[in-house]
């Protein structure tokens, strides 16, 4: 039976309102899934990544103490201490997730930094979501104070030190681990993944906003010298459209010094570009998964081209150019359901190689081609920004038929999204605060600016 639009909000918001998480008699946070009918694995946890579209809609609709408190309570769990010749986690990072545990009648709060998670995953995502949480709260109160207390500062010091400061690395970009942000396994997604570039990025501008100069003059120094590098180098070289194409697909290689052009000696056998000749509209482009010594990524993901237009990553042109290539390419990115994390999947031999045999990776699933609900709010939010409004609409219209009924999946598979997800868990939560968050977004636009610069 389908509910009519009220009753769907209605429920959507009383599922959201089961998972809040308590600690010490307050709100700090959303469990990842509240479903009771399954073993709750690590889903009975707060992740960071994950609250942030509640977090959103919880500062939309002026409930502001529980991200407050989630601020405060994640911003504990940052380590302090500058750590040497130790495998714990660096100074700086914030967690993944946390819980909530009972112990001798005392309740604490427990972080995981990765080491509890499938194949020890580092959350590198975390710290810049935070940032752009922080952020938020304070355009949403439309006051600075909670960013300017000392801990704060401290934390937000701490984070830009992580990204800015010792590296191994020559471009402007962050390099990471694998499976270092929403897609936390292995995907080939290591080295420079477009996703963390460009939280990174949006995160890098909220800190510029937030910080207090005076003490910090280093970090907003080095913040100045990094944003219009990192935004060029984004917007150059992982940009895809026909011309481009083109012109990689005559790419000589092997150039050296200053004079190359083609700067990462990509080779164009490289590419699928029979497959991208055919994919490409004329007018669409998008930015490429990731970019490193003669590995241009050619898979499109979602997270990273929703928030490069939203945080203004991306160029007004290619912002457009990435929303004709959604609405030109909708049946393989949306589909029956709004909307794919990755397109396309990777197949036979390359899955095997790249995933290492998955099962919960196999083609068209979960990370690997599968479809996201929370993902919505980024493409309305995207649509709004850009002024396609009727592709946001479209989106809540497919996922609004269905999204309730099937008890708010995970992640659906298959080609066109039609098949809930083989390992989803129901009742998610981001599922179904990313459901209202695109709703009130679409609604009134003038939210945009909590995530917008
Ligand atoms: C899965 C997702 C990750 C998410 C977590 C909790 O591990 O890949 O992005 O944060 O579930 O929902």
């Amino acid at each position: 039976m389908q509910l009519d639009k009220k009753d769907l909000e209605k429920q959507a918001w009383e599922a959201l309102e089961k998972s809040i998480l308590h600690y010490k008699g307050n709100p700090v946070g959303t469990l990842a899934a509240y479903d009771v009918s399954v073993e709750a694995l690590n889903y009975d946890q707060c992740f960071v990544r994950d609250f942030v579209s509640s977090a959103l809609l919880f500062l939309i609709k002026d409930k502001t103490d529980i991200v407050r408190n989630f601020l405060e309570v994640t911003l504990k769990l940052q380590p302090k201490e500058r750590q040497l010749d130790t495998c714990k986690p660096g100074r700086g990072l914030i967690p993944a997730s946390f819980k909530v545990v009972l112990d001798q009648g005392q309740e604490y709060l427990e972080a995981d930094f990765g080491e509890h998670a499938i194949a020890r995953v580092t959350p590198v995502d975390s710290c810049l979501w935070w940032l752009l949480l922080l952020r938020a709260y304070i355009v949403a109160k439309k006051d600075f104070s909670l960013a300017y207390q000392p801990e704060f500062q401290e934390g937000i010091r701490l984070i830009m030190e992580l990204c800015l400061v010792t590296r191994f690395d020559m471009y402007p970009t962050l390099l990471v681990p694998d499976g270092a942000c929403m897609i936390d396994r292995r995907m080939g997604i290591s080295g420079h993944p477009l996703e963390i570039q460009v939280l990174f990025y949006a995160a890098l501008r909220a800190a510029r906003e937030l910080l207090i100069c005076r003490g910090n003059e280093d970090i907003v120094e080095a913040i100045d010298h990094r944003l219009p590098l990192l935004c060029t180098h984004i917007r150059q070289h992982y940009w895809i459209d026909i011309h481009r194409l083109n012109t990689i697909y005559r790419f000589k290689s092997e150039e050296y010094g200053k004079d190359a052009v083609n700067l990462f000696n990509i080779y164009a056998n490289s590419l699928p570009y029979d497959q991208l000749d055919k994919w490409l509209p004329k007018k669409g482009g998008y930015l490429g998964g990731n970019l490193g010594p003669s590995q241009l990524d050619s898979r499109f993901f979602s997270l990273g081209n929703l928030m490069a237009v939203i945080s203004d990553l991306a160029s007004v042109e290619q912002s457009q150019a990435i929303m004709t290539l959604i609405e030109e390419r909708w049946e393989d990115l949306v589909g029956d359901m709004p909307m794919k994390i990755s397109f396309p999947a990777l197949e036979n031999e390359e899955y095997r190689i790249v995933t290492g045999c998955d099962p919960k990776n196999i083609p068209w699933s979960y990370h690997n081609g599968g479809s996201w609900p929370v993902l919505m709010w980024m493409l309305v939010a995207a649509s709004v920004k850009t002024k396609k409004i009727d592709l946001g609409k479209r989106a809540i219209e497919i996922a609004q038929a269905r999204l309730c009924e099937d008890k708010w999946p995970e992640y659906y598979d298959g080609k066109k999204g039609r098949l809930i997800g083989k390992q989803a868990r129901t009742y998610q939560t981001w599922t179904i605060a990313g459901f209202l968050l695109a709703k009130e977004l679409l609604q009134n636009p003038s939210h945009l600016p909590l995530i917008c610069f």
